[in-house]
């Protein structure tokens, strides 16, 4: 039984060393307690899963180098893992959380206690459960301030909050999940989108309240930190009659840059500083989907929270006007004008020597119905998606983590290609269904990278079945997004284009739709990194693969045994 006592975060706060030691930070200490919740959104009870008893899940608020430990006890019906998005895990690797890669599931009854630091990140990051379908409800923000003593690169703001945007579905999201992976069609879109929890004014919740509000004093900054949790959309948002400047994204700070629109896909998140200057008033923050595919779009509702200044008569509050759907030209913009800040004390340099050069090519597919069956996908087999044409498949019996440090086989290969098998007009849509190319076969095949080795990207987008922009997140590592254009990857127009000097630096980046973009990185974490789409949807259908990282030599860059209280297969 839920009891009181779980649905309060008990931060406990020690300190470790003196504070103004540069190599020690506090502990922050908290229990999330996941179980079952009724709530209702849309005019209907629902069960949902949940932490702590609220939706979104409790925050997690901490200083850059602090080292944070969290029990998980598992007290939903559902198998559990909770992934710290954008941690790097440095000698933690145990506790990055995707299920089947790191470790194996917490079973309904079971534990586990999650120990990591964060080190070398400030800014906004977010938890989120990393099994099935999940983290539509079991998310929450890990909110990163500077260490004492020490700064942001901009004026310190009069208040902070965290925007959360997200899905909601009038079900449960596990099984729509199954219910399309059974018969391998595609899933059901959400119900509505919603701001922390909250569909808003515009969807009928039959409720009064169902809108977030956000109470602002004129004349003032607020850091708005924007996450976007939702498993499978992209999203523009806007403040009516206010504009932004974007200071960090992923836990990066940027160049300030200014906008009056965001676009932010699953999994990114994005710190801006808005500035209370209107008159006093009732202001909507509104978002709904940037939808690159040209898919019919099932729900144009628009989601929204309000932004309140204090002393107003106003009832109805001002709706900004959001960009179209399909606005490809605005959120290119927005995502191709961000820089990173070098001045920050977290930067490093680019480095110019490149270890592995990898070309893949990602998208959807179409995987093998079976004989005799017809299944709900296109030409009736099975919806499906891949990288360098290989559909991944998660082990069930043991992580790959395990597998790694205990040398066990049979469990994965290593030999994901660095190239495509077949090259061809991949962004040409007359090629969107071609029979000849959409069938992908099933494997569970990583790419094994020196330690400390440098490498390099092209992510290729294919036209198969359709184009999309698709938020690739990797596990682990920052990487650096040196150039991003649209059509086929040109190696001898767009090296020139290269940004080596100011990129920005992520964990999940949307690659154009129909189009491409160049990421690099170093490869210093040894452990089984994966590297996704973080578009829920296309994840079960194969949208990823692994870097299995070795271990360096020194007990630093070595993998260190599992904790002792790891769940068992
Ligand atoms: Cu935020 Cu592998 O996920």
């Amino acid at each position: 039984m839920v009891r009181s006592s779980f649905f309060a975060v008990g931060l406990v706060l020690a300190f470790f060393a003196l504070s103004c030691s540069p190599a020690f930070g506090y502990i922050v200490e908290t229990t999330f307690h996941v179980a079952n919740l009724t709530v209702n959104r849309l005019c209907k009870n629902q069960v949902i899963t949940a932490v702590n008893g609220t939706l979104p899940g409790p925050a997690l608020t901490v200083r850059e180098g602090d080292t944070v430990i969290v029990h998980v006890i598992n007290d939903s019906p559902y198998n559990v893992t909770i992934h710290w998005h954008g941690v790097f895990q440095r000698s933690t690797q145990w506790a990055d959380g995707p299920e089947f890669v790191t470790q194996c599931p917490i079973r309904p009854g079971g534990n586990y206690t999650y120990r990591f630091n964060l080190r070398g990140q400030v800014g906004t990051l977010w938890w989120h459960a990393h099994s099935q379908w999940l983290r539509a409800t079991v998310h929450g923000a890990l909110i990163i301030r500077p260490r004492l003593w020490q700064k942001y690169p901009f004026a310190k703001p009069d208040l902070e909050d965290t925007i959360m945007l997200g899905e909601w579905w009038n079900a449960d999201p596990n099984d729509v999940e199954n219910a399309a992976l059974a018969d391998g069609s595609a899933p059901a879109n959400a119900d509505a989108y919603t701001i922390n929890g909250w569909p808003g004014d515009l969807f009928n919740s039959c409720i009064s309240n169902n809108t977030y509000r956000l109470n602002v004093k004129p004349g003032k900054t607020t850091l708005l930190r924007i996450i976007n949790v939702a498993l499978n959309n992209q999203f523009f948002f806007k403040i009516a009659n206010h504009s932004f400047t974007v200071v960090a994204i992923d836990a990066a700070y940027t160049n300030p840059y200014k906008t009056d629109v965001i676009v932010i896909g699953p999994g990114q998140t994005t710190d801006v500083l808005i500035t209370t200057n209107q008159s006093p008033g009732l202001y909507y923050m509104a978002a709904h989907p940037y939808v690159s595919a040209v898919l019919p779009i099932l729900n144009t509702n628009i989601t929204t929270a309000i932004l309140a200044y204090p002393n107003t008569t106003q009832t109805r509050p001002i709706l900004p006007n959001l960009p179209a759907f399909n606005d490809t030209p605005t959120a290119h913009r927005f995502l191709t004008n961000l820089t990173a800040l070098t001045t920050s004390p977290f930067w490093s340099p680019v480095p110019r020597t490149v270890d592995e050069n990898m070309f893949i090519t990602f998208g959807l597919g179409l995987s093998d119905c079976g004989a005799n069956l017809s299944c709900g996908g296109l030409f009736f087999e099975r919806m499906a998606a891949s990288m360098n044409n290989r559909s991944f498949v998660l082990p069930t019996g043991v992580s790959l983590l395990e597998a790694f440090y205990r040398n066990i086989s049979g469990v994965y290969t290593t030999d994901f290609p660095d190239q495509p098998p077949l090259i061809f007009d991949y962004t040409n849509i007359s090629n969107s269904f071609d029979q000849n190319l959409l069938m992908t076969p099933k494997s569970t095949s990583l790419k094994r990278l020196r330690f400390n080795s440098t490498v390099q990207i092209v992510l290729q987008n294919t036209a198969l079945i359709g184009i999309e922009n698709h938020p690739m997140h990797l596990h682990g590592f920052n990487f650096y997004v040196l150039a991003q254009g649209f059509g086929n990857y040109d190696a001898a127009t767009a090296t020139s284009s290269f940004n080596l000097v100011n990129p920005q630096e992520r964990n999940t980046l949307g690659v154009p739709v129909g189009g491409w973009a160049v990421i690099r990185f170093r490869a210093n974490n040894p452990g089984v990194w994966f590297f996704h789409c973080h578009l829920e949807v296309h994840l079960p259908w194969g949208l990823g693969m692994a870097f299995l990282v070795e271990n360096g030599g020194t007990p630093e860059s070595t993998l260190p045994p599992p904790p002792a209280d790891f769940p068992q297969c």
